[in-house]
């Protein structure tokens, strides 16, 4: 799923337009070696705070990133500057920093291992968990507000366990598959490995500057990370998170891209890879002893986003470019028809479901109320269902009749969409908190519980019945944003992102 969570895509590509009053980039960048470099490093990389470059700050808006300079972040070392700084100063730093910088930031291998360390002897540890929930049952919940992760007991929904992680994790965590470990992404490119039979900390190290997401091979032995800056891919030893392989993602043309997505296929025991810059799918296979060379597929269209078919033989892609979507038949290379889809559908985070004896799959849109449905054997879009505005996740479960959906953007964000997955009409619509986002559904293991987030500083966690649609208890969180069911995850199960 495209993770970035919070409709980065809205703001990618938003560069202030040169005006009258151009702000001397100059005396922006001495302003940010006096205050700023000591917290957020040496040419923006991060260090105690997080990286400041374009590619980090895509995440929020233009405004926010002056509002925060100003303000400062409450509970966080991030302070305010507007009484330190002039006005002037504070537009200037704006400014400057949604500039790359004049010298292109660089993490090499050797950054990579230097900032590789052990927390815990995952040796010495128990390897039962040490807790009375169901392993398969808890939930990993990411709590955005203040940079923390939850585990919550998905029976007795309770929290378990709350730790820090680091800024922004995104992308979606992994789990090995026994559900014992999880792997988290920062959008800083630190990855942290954490064991949820012990509830501790095993591992962490940088990988890049600008991480996409991670992937956990069907084995359970390696770790992928896709990278944006540098546009590379990283293989980490599943066990420790050391560094194993660094790949740059060069196309045939020699043309240098940034990775997309990386996903593992069980099926085909292998990671697919899809490029934004360069027209290529990439294949690693992760069978016995892997030499992490890619196999290349040549798409239509660069990839921005793509999801697989219930039997991964092939992608169903799509590019903000494309008009559309593009399938991908994973064993002979080949693109076997485009699909036409209004807006920007958000097709890592559609899922797929049985209707009529027929595969179907619904993606949400991130510019249009609506969401497709598609057939998957004829690929034909067999219906588009009209919302009360643009959705960010659609979520299911082979045990509940409805899909559910947020509508993200727009007026309506309180309201959630519960879709009727043989009729295809909206059954229902909730508004769980009258005024607050909801956003983000995931069921538990057997499907009967839900948890939908309130994304707000003073949000929640309200759990459902997926049947009579109760609320059954909520848990007060700061931005809860992503939730992730260790059981629904480790098996892939129908209705979740992959
Ligand atoms: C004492 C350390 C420290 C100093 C000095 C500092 N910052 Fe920060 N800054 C942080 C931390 C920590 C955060 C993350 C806050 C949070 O949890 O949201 C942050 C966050 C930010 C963010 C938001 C980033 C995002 O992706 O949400 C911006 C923008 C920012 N700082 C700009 C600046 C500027 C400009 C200066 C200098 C004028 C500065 N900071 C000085 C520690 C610092």
């Amino acid at each position: 799923m495209r993770i970035g969570w919070l409709a980065p895509l809205l703001w990618i590509g938003v560069v202030p337009g040169a005006t009258a009053a151009e702000p001397d980039l100059a005396l922006a960048e001495q302003t940010y070696q006096q205050h700023c470099q000591q917290c957020h490093g040496v040419n923006r990389i991060g260090a105690a705070g997080p990286a400041l470059l374009p590619q980090s700050l895509s995440r929020i808006k233009p405004d926010e990133i002056r509002q925060v300079i100003e303000n400062g972040r409450p509970a966080s070392q991030m302070a305010a500057f507007g009484a330190v700084l002039e006005p002037a100063q504070i537009d200037g730093l704006t400014h400057y920093l949604q500039r790359p910088p004049a010298v292109e930031p660089t993490w090499s291998e050797d950054d990579t291992r230097r900032s590789h360390h052990l927390l815990a002897d995952v040796a010495t540890l128990p390897d039962k968990p040490q807790h009375h929930a169901d392993p398969l049952n808890l939930f990993v919940v990411v709590e955005a507000g203040d940079h923390h992760v939850n585990i919550v007991d998905g029976d007795r929904f309770e929290v378990l366990a709350r730790f820090a992680s680091h800024f922004a994790v995104h992308g979606g965590p992994k789990f090995s598959p026994d559900g014992r470990f999880v792997y988290f992404a920062s959008r800083d490119g630190w990855i942290s490995l954490y064991d949820l039979h012990n509830l501790k900390l095993i591992a962490e190290v940088r990988a890049g500057l600008n991480t996409r997401n991670l992937a956990v091979s069907k084995d359970g032995r390696w770790v992928l990370v896709g990278n944006t800056l540098p546009g590379n891919l990283v293989v980490l030893d599943a066990r420790d998170l050391s560094p194993v392989k660094t790949l740059a993602t060069v196309g045939l043309d020699g043309q240098a891209s940034r990775v997309s997505a990386v996903y593992t296929a069980p099926p085909r025991n292998s990671f697919i890879v899809a490029l934004k810059d360069v027209k290529e799918v990439w294949e690693l296979s992760t069978g016995p002893n892997p030499d992490f060379v890619p196999r290349r597929i040549e798409a239509e269209d660069y990839l921005d986003d793509f999801s697989f078919s219930p039997d991964y033989r092939q992608l169903l892609a799509t590019s903000r470019k494309a008009q559309g979507g593009q399938v991908i038949d994973l064993d002979t290379g080949r693109v076997v028809t485009d699909i036409a889809l209004p807006g920007m559908p958000h097709l890592g985070s559609g899922t797929y479901w049985k209707r009529d004896g027929h595969w179907v799959f619904a993606t949400p849109n991130i510019s249009k109320g609506l969401i497709s449905v598609i057939d998957f054997d004829t690929w034909k879009v067999i219906k588009q269902i009209p919302t009360l505005g643009p959705g960010f996740f659609l979520r299911s479960h082979a045990n509940s009749r409805y899909a559910w959906t947020d509508v993200f953007f727009g007026p309506d964000n309180d309201a959630i969409h519960l879709i009727d997955k043989q009729t295809l009409e909206i059954a229902h619509t909730l508004r769980p908190v009258p005024g607050k986002t909801a956003a983000h559904v995931e069921f538990t293991r057997d499907g009967r519980y839900l948890l939908v987030s309130i994304w707000d500083t003073d949000g929640a966690l309200i759990v459902y019945d997926s049947n009579t649609l109760k609320e059954i208890k909520r848990l007060p969180m700061n931005k809860p944003s992503g939730k992730y069911n260790v059981g629904n995850k480790i098996e892939f199960a129908e209705g979740t992102s992959h």
